[in-house]
This record gives structure tokens, sequence and C-alpha cells, in this order.
């Protein structure tokens, strides 16, 4: 655990989830992609003293798996363990499960993936250019292709099974 690790609670939205869109769009800049599944599956918030600092949206898919639309991390909170134990939730409430989620190349993002225990799977290419009105250049890379990342059920390292109550 990160020494600066924030206690959040975390909760299922059950009303209306368009109050979250700010949280949303730092997660997917396109409000028309996150349009079209704002309303599927679960959202969860994750909450700092009741504020709400996080989102991460889930929708199950076919064969076992359940797919990780979005997840945001208000920007002043990053690096404070919110989105780790996001993923850990989501994780211990779809045991047995298969998790995957398509992103962008962005550096940190395909390393903070990769260190909560996501491997590569496969890429659509173009999504991004094909999909998205203006070019997105994070931290200097154009993102072009959708990279696909998964978590087989049973993956979680040990030390932090105990996470994500
Ligand atoms: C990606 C995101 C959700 C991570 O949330 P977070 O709360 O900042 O992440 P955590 O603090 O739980 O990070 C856990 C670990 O991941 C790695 N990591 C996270 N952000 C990183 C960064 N910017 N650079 C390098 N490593 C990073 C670190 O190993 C970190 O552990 P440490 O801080 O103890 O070193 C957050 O940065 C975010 O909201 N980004 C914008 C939206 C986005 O890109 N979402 C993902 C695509 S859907």
């Amino acid at each position: 655990m990160s020494e600066t690790e924030l206690r959040i609670e975390i909760r299922e939205e059950r009303g209306d989830r368009r109050q979250y869109m700010k949280l949303l769009l730092t997660g997917d800049e396109s409000e028309e992609m996150v349009s079209k599944y704002i309303n599927r599956g679960r959202l969860y918030v994750a909450c700092l003293d009741n504020r709400p600092v996080g989102v991460c949206l889930v929708t199950d898919e076919a064969d076992n798996q359940v797919e990780i639309k979005n997840l945001a991390v208000d920007s002043r909170l990053r690096r404070h363990g919110i989105g780790r134990q996001l993923l850990d939730f989501v994780e211990h409430k779809n045991s047995g499960k298969t998790l995957i989620l398509g992103t962008g190349e962005t550096p940190s993002t395909l390393r903070f993936y990769y260190g909560c225990g996501f491997r590569y799977s496969h890429r659509i290419p173009d999504f991004f250019t094909a999909n998205y009105p203006n070019p997105i250049i994070e931290e200097g890379v154009t993102l072009a292709d959708m990279i696909y990342l998964k978590k087989e059920a049973g993956t979680t390292p040990i030390n932090r099974r105990d996470k994500g109550k």
C-alpha cells in the first residue's frame, strides 16, 4: 500500500448517473461515447468524506467477462491509491469472472493497469482516430489503437487478496 493511500468509501450509484459526467469525461473524453454506456451495467462511486472523487463503470459481457468501460479519479487526488481500490472493489464484486478493458496507449495508464495485474490481450487498430473527432494526444503519444487488457479470475497477487471489500 502507498504511504499516502486515502481511505475511501465505495458505493453503487442507483440514481441519476449524469451527475458524474465530469469525472466520466476524464476517463473518456467523448460525451457521445460516454452517453452510449452511461446507463448500462453498474456505476461505482468512490467517496472521500462523502464527496465523489472517483468512478468506475462496469458492464456484464459474454463469456463470464466484465468490462470496465470507464475508470477515473479526480485529477487532484491521483496517486493516492483510489484507482487501485476501485479496481480491487470491482474485482471482488465479480470474483470468478475475467475483467477486460479497452484503453489508449498512454504510458502511465498502461503502467497503472499492468501494476494492478492486467495483461495485454489484443488491439483494435485506429479505434481512436476513427471514432473521435479530434486527435487525442497524451504524454506525447497520439492515441490510435484501442488496447485491450485483461485480468483472468484468480490472478490477484497474494499480498493484495485481502483488499477491496
Ligand atoms: C488511471 C487512473 C484511474 C489511476 O488512478 P490513481 O488513483 O491515480 O491510481 P493509484 O494511486 O491507485 O495508482 C496505483 C499504482 O499505479 C501506478 N500509477 C498510477 N498512476 C501512474 C502514473 N501517472 N504514472 C506512473 N505510474 C502510475 C503506480 O504504480 C501506482 O502506485 P504508487 O502511486 O504507489 O506508485 C487515474 O490516473 C485517472 O483517472 N486517469 C485519467 C483517466 C484514465 O486515464 N482512466 C483510464 C482509462 S479508462
